[in-house]
């Protein structure tokens, strides 16, 4: 489009030294020629081709809309979630006492990350909440070490995260599923750590703490 108007600007600066009319008529002509070469009504019959935008009203369906609504019961591939013990923490209604999948190394390690990433800012790394974002003025949690919060279920610590708790958002948008109860398997770590007795190290890894003691 740019260019047809750049050559007819030209054509017409030089034709306004000439006469007038002649200058008209060719322009017209111009003008003419420049909007067939460029293409636009092609390309304007395209865009306003038949189609709904989304949400915009419908007269063909009886409740108006043309966005449908979906049909109950619809499940998105990948999206069914019918282990109620994973996808709510419960079991029979209550808090599940355990996790729904084994806690390996890897898993510890995954909620480690995942906590050190998500949790810290107020929990802190120990997970005794004096977080950096607590000691700026946010309110203070308690403490993982607490002895309520020990002998609090894993399903507890991922309905925490799911759903939030009093002050605390909910972490569900950030952290999937599985990753919420790694972070669980993770804070049991945590707490098991701040109450452990050499006994609890096995026998073969014992030597480096005397050897980091001495
Ligand atoms: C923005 C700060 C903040 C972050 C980040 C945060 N929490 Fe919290 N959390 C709190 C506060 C504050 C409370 C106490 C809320 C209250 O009592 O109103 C709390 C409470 C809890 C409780 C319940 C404790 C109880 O007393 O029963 C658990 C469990 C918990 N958080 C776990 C987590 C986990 C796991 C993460 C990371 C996924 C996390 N929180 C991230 C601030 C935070």
């Amino acid at each position: 489009m740019r260019l047809p108007l750049m050559i007819l600007g030209g054509i017409r600066r030089r034709m306004a030294r000439r006469n007038n009319q002649m200058h008209k008529y060719l322009s017209i002509l111009l003008i003419g020629f420049a909007l067939a070469g460029s293409g636009c009504e092609i390309r304007k019959a395209m865009y306003d081709q038949p189609k709904y935008e989304p949400l915009q009203k419908s007269d063909f369906f009886a409740d108006g809309r043309s966005s449908r609504p979906l049909i109950d019961g619809t499940v998105a591939r990948g999206e069914l979630r019918d282990d109620e013990l994973l996808y709510t923490g419960k079991e029979n209604g209550e808090e599940a006492k355990r996790f729904p999948f084994p806690i390996t190394k890897e898993v510890l390690l995954r909620g480690q990350e995942r906590y050190n990433i998500y949790c810290t800012p107020c929990h802190d790394y120990a997970g005794t909440g004096r977080g950096m974002v607590v000691q700026r003025g946010f309110k203070q949690p308690t403490s993982f070490h607490d002895q309520r919060l020990r002998d609090s279920a894993p399903g507890y610590y991922f309905t925490v995260i799911t759903g939030g708790f009093g002050q605390m958002p909910s972490y569900a948008d950030q952290v999937p599923v599985k990753d919420r109860w790694a972070i669980a398997a993770y804070i049991r770590a945590l707490q098991l750590s701040q109450h452990a007795t050499v006994d609890d190290v096995p026998e073969s890894e014992r030597a480096q703490f005397e050897t980091a003691a001495k």
